[in-house]
């Protein structure tokens, strides 16, 4: 292993660079290495000190993997004290990014200078914990409280222009981090320019206006989250107190977030967001040519897959029943397109580009010859889908990618309906497809590696996170959707309002409850997926009736202005209504069922329950590969509240053991619906939890 931290020398110039591939993260090694360096810097004869990061970026901040773990010496706020106590100035030289503790060691140098392109930030309320380095008493000695207070209570990073305007650095530099910093470096010599440790620096003024519309912003951006309001806290000790108290309080705040659940739930998602598209099948398999793709359906769906691949630079021809269809599809696309550029993600020219060079409809599948990839997003019905690859299969080059985007059908059934079933995968995105992040990649019985590989390609230039689901009736997202739905609508018959469900599942975390988001995706498809089942369903199954009662009443949800719940005047949040409580009541009767009510805690841990158990049965069936995959498709798919880490995550830090203890009381009342899933019971029995198959190597 090579040194994690290296010391040479340029002249009167010391260089500090810290080689910790592959984002040169914080850990014990390179503490120690840091602190080393600076003792042999003051040793030597050596004016001045340049800190730098090897690789594409300066420091991506402390090792989150180590958190949790009993702390080493030396600490991190030790080794920034220590840089910025050194005896002889330093400098920080900022490339690629300066990141959490990255940027705090930045702060801890008397001099900073970055390059252009750098991110400069403090992101850590997004792990669920704050700046626990002196970033929240530097920062504001620097930039004044209201800065500081926006760049830590919202992670968000600055550009070096923005950020020397707020005084956090000195320079924008030219070149590489190496000459940029050694031109300043020989500069502040020639000025005899001394050290000048930032928390020396008088105390920012408070500020009673910033920090109120800073808990304002707040209590609308961070409802339910702990940690942008700690951090807010630290920020303000910065101005009440010196920089030695500031410090403990900082330390007193970080420690008592590293204790949250919610520092779990938010590492464990920005770990499982990076190991989601780690399979081995696909590692070192080079995926196919992916530049021109084919949609066909231009609908819901088809228009927003065609949007989000035009965004990412690829070539899109959509093909349509008709021209009317296809005119139609052509205006969804230009509508979501001046979306992008009204937000500012797309400049006007090249959106123009776009619709003329990239982009075309056609109602002829020959258009499609030499498409790399094509998707397929028409009506629901396998008929219909084997019809449209029938079609693909004799006009699409071979090795083309065919993958549909169908939410329940057998695609096993359908890639067999081909001449070319290798070829054929599940692409299940999500409405609206140019905004949501999920990507479900459906892997068929027959299905090549490679094209697999291409399937999780595509979601890196779409920007969207994938997940391998195995073919089965919803997948792994809408699988476990009907199930904890089922849960509810049980919870409805038994005696709990749809309206106590949705407020309990938003105190939970959920954006939204399950009636309020039956009624935004539109009513009329929780009934067709009911009509569909119909056949097959096992008599003990509860149907929640008055559902299908509102779809007759022509209750379709937000798109008639009523669904569960009134919507006066296009507007976007409900209002219950009483007829559909009577409704349900109706049901309740007629199914023998005297109400009981349910506490707010009730409803969530049998929701959650019933989430769990299916998810795992999920993985228990290699539905999902791990439980992780599970976590993502609820984060990213289904508004699960970050800071909970997803389903899994929260069962683990629930317990199992209770959670099992808890489904076998509600089987002996309704053993058809809580029977509890082997693997859960397995894990339980080897005293063991999800995350043990989630095969993390940290
Ligand atoms: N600690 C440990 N591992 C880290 C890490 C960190 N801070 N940051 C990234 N990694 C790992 C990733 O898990 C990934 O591992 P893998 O290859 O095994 O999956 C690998 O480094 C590469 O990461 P990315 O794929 O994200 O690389 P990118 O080039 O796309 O992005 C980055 C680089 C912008 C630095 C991005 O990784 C990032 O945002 N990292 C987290 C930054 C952050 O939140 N820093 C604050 C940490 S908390 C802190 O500093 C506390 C302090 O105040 C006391
Ligand atoms: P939609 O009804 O809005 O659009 C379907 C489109 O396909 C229509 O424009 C229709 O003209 C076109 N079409 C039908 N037959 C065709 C053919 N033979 N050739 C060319 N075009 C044809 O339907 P939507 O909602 O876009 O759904 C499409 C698929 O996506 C379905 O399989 C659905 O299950 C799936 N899906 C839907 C989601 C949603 O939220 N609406 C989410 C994820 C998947």
């Amino acid at each position: 292993m090579t040194d994690p931290v290296r010391y040479d020398r340029e002249g009167d110039v010391a260089l500090i660079t810290v080689a910790n591939p592959p984002v040169n993260a914080l850990g014990h090694a390179v503490r120690q290495g840091l602190v080393a360096a600076i003792e042999r810097f003051e040793a030597d004869d050596a004016r001045i000190a340049v800190i730098l990061g090897e690789g594409r970026l300066f420091i991506g901040g402390a090792d989150i993997s180590e958190f949790g773990k009993p702390p080493a010496d030396p600490w991190l706020p030790d080794v920034v004290n220590r840089i910025e106590a050194a005896t002889k100035p330093v400098v920080a030289a900022i490339h690629g990014a300066a990141l959490g503790g990255g940027l705090e060691v930045a702060l801890g140098c008397h001099y900073r200078v970055a390059l252009p392109g750098t991110k400069l930030g403090l992101p850590e309320v997004t792990l669920g914990i704050l700046p626990g380095a002196g970033g929240t008493q530097r920062t504001p000695r620097l930039t004044g409280l209201p800065k500081a207070l926006e760049m830590i209570t919202s992670g968000t990073p600055v550009d070096p222009k923005t950020a020397q305007e707020i005084g956090l650095i000195d320079r924008v530099g030219e070149g590489d981090a190496r000459s940029a910093g050694l031109a300043y470096a020989r500069d502040l010599l020639e000025q005899g320019a001394e050290r000048r440790p930032v928390g020396a620096m008088p105390k920012p003024a408070a500020d009673a206006d910033a920090v109120a519309a800073t808990e304002a912003t707040l209590q609308k951006t961070a409802k339910g989250l702990v940690s942008p309001f700690h951090a807010m806290k630290a920020v303000v000790a910065a101005s009440e107190m010196e920089i030695d108290a500031g410090l403990a309080e900082e330390r007193r705040l970080f420690n008592e977030l590293m204790e949250t659940p919610q520092r779990e739930g938010l590492i464990h998602a920005f770990f499982l967001e990076r190991k989601v598209s780690q399979l081995p099948e696909i590692d070192g398999v080079a995926p196919r040519e992916l530049s021109k793709v084919g949609v066909i359906g231009g609908g819901t769906m088809g228009a927003g897959i065609a949007t989000a691949a035009l965004l990412a630079g690829l070539t899109v021809t959509l093909i349509e029943r008709d021209d009317e269809a296809a005119a139609k599809a052509r205006g969804t696309i230009e509508k979501n397109l001046a979306g992008a550029v009204k937000r500012g993600k797309l400049a006007e020219a090249e959106r123009d580009t776009i619709l003329s060079d990239a982009f075309a409809t056609s109602t002829d599948y020959s258009a499609l010859s030499d498409a790399d990839l094509a998707i397929e997003a028409v009506f629901e019905s396998m008929e219909v889908k084997k019809e449209v690859f029938g079609q693909l299969d004799a006009v699409m080059k071979p090795g083309a990618v065919l993958a549909t985007n169908t939410s329940y059908l057998d695609i096993d059934e359908i890639a067999g309906s081909t001449s070319r079933p290798a070829d054929v995968i599940g692409l299940h995105f999500f409405s609206p497809a140019h905004v949501m992040k999920l990507l479900e990649v459906v892997v068929a019985d027959k299905t090549a590696n490679d094209v697999t590989a291409t399937a999780f390609a595509l979601a890196k230039k779409l920007r969207k996170i994938a997940v391998r689901a195995g073919v089965c009736d919803g997948f792994i997202g809408n699988r476990i959707l009907s199930h904890y739905r089922g849960a509810a609508d049980r919870m409805v018959l038994e005696g709990a309002s749809p309206y106590q469900v949705d407020s309990a599942l938003r105190d939970f975390g959920f954006a939204m409850g399950p009636y309020a988001v039956a009624d935004l995706a539109g009513l009329d498809i929780g009934f067709m997926t009911r009509q569909r089942k119909e056949a097959t369903r096992d008599p003990r199954d509860v149907v929640p009736t008055w559902a299908d009662e509102l779809y007759h009443m022509g209750r379709l949800g937000q798109k008639t202005g009523r669904g569960y719940y009134i919507y006066e005047g296009g507007a976007r949040t409900g209002e219950p209504d009483p007829e559909v409580e009577a409704l349900v009541a109706q049901a309740r009767e007629a199914a023998g069922v005297t109400p009981r009510s349910f506490t707010d805690g009730e409803i969530q841990r049998r929701y959650m329950a019933a989430m769990v158990n299916e998810g795992a049965r999920v993985v228990g069936e290699g539905i999902a590969q791990r439980p992780l995959d599970v976590d993502a498709v609820k984060l990213f798919g289904y508004g699960f509240p970050r800071y909970r880490g997803g389903p899994m995550k929260w069962a683990d830090m629930t317990g199992l053991a209770g959670l099992l203890d808890d489904i076998r009381a509600w089987e002996k009342d309704d053993p058809y619906f809580w029977a509890p899933a082997p693997l859960l019971e397995q894990l339980v029995s080897d005293n063991t939890n999800f995350d043990s198959l989630n095969g993390w190597e940290r």
